[in-house]
């Protein structure tokens, strides 16, 4: 793995620019061989890397996944525009390659890494989770990833690293709603207990349906976790801090009364101005039954034990 010092220059800035062109090919080289390497045939066609018969999770749901026409195009990224076509849109304009992830804080390794480093040393897996989002509706989605935890292990975490905070790229030139001050305080940026992190069912995505992600679902690296709220699985991640103290968040210091850092889906707790009892299923008839909404979304077999001695209404 390439270690860098803390103070990286773009890689854009220092790199020949054709070696700087061919670094996607790279990315493309190193998923195929990644998948290759578990007998898995990848598909290279639209100078696009695809996955088949990727190696299921063992913490993948028994579910039918939504068609993908749909979570690519109904998506909340409010670096873009608040409205869920428009974000879609205006994402392609996000160049994501080449791309850097720092991890810092309080680790025994903390580096600037190249994305496809960090990928060389990950095994890909399809995971397929239901995604509910705290404005009532959901999704299955059949992610492509690894689990976070194996990423900080390799930082190797010291004892005093409590949270991770996590912060998506800043790039006002680009998206648009970072350049006004009215809402979400920019970066976007999210967090988690370090128990939560290391969690084997918390991802970090490369992909969906067995392609590469879409700039709009979060390109190149975004989070995963799938037992709370959807705002919490953030998007175009270029930092991963492990922290003493629990991090400001995006939508928690935008509106603390309701969303709370937790953000467990918890059809008890509804929020200030709707229930969270019930979810719209994306994608399916007219006449489909509302979903009941499930305490941590269907995961509470994996971890309600992360909450065992948690009051989860004060703690929503
Ligand atoms: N990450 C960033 N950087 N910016 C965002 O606006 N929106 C969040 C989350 N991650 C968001 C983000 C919200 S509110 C949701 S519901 C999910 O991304 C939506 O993911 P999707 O658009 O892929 O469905």
């Amino acid at each position: 793995m390439i270690i860098k010092t803390k103070k990286t220059i773009p890689a854009s800035e220092i790199t020949d620019p054709y070696v700087f062109k061919e670094r996607r090919k790279i990315i493309k080289a190193l998923l195929a061989l990644t998948a290759m390497g578990s007998g898995i045939v990848p598909v290279l066609a639209d100078n696009k890397p695809r996955w088949t018969n990727l190696p299921e999770s063992s913490f993948s749901a028994d579910l039918m996944t939504t068609p993908s026409e749909i979570i690519e195009n109904y998506t909340n990224y409010y670096e873009f525009s608040y409205n869920k076509h428009d974000s879609t849109k205006l994402a392609q304009q996000l160049a994501t390659d080449p791309w850097s992830v720092e991890i810092s804080g309080e680790v025994e390794k903390s580096g600037t890494y190249f994305l496809e480093d960090i990928l060389r040393q990950q095994t890909l897996q399809e995971h397929i989770y239901r995604f509910r989002c705290v404005e009532a509706w959901s999704m299955v989605i059949p992610w492509v990833g690894f689990a976070l935890g194996d990423l900080l292990r390799k930082a190797q975490p010291l004892s005093t690293a409590k949270f991770v905070k996590f912060t998506s790229v800043y790039r006002p030139e680009v998206m648009p709603r970072q350049k006004q001050n009215n809402m979400l305080e920019w970066p976007y940026s999210e967090g988690l207990r370090i128990d939560e992190a290391m969690h084997p069912l918390t991802l970090l995505a490369v992909g969906m349906y067995g392609d590469t992600m879409p700039k709009q679902n979060g390109a190149p690296l975004r989070l995963v976790v799938p037992w709370k709220y959807g705002f919490k699985s953030i998007k175009a991640i270029v930092k991963i801090e492990l922290l003493k103290k629990a991090p400001t968040t995006s939508w928690n210091k935008f509106a603390p009364g309701e969303y709370g850092f937790y953000a467990n889906v918890n059809p008890n707790v509804p929020h200030p101005r709707w229930s969270q009892n019930s979810e719209r299923l994306l994608g399916s008839g007219f006449f489909t039954p509302r979903r009941e909404t499930e305490l941590f979304n269907g995961y509470g077999e994996q971890v309600a034990g992360l909450y065992k001695d948690m009051n989860l209404r004060h703690f929503f």
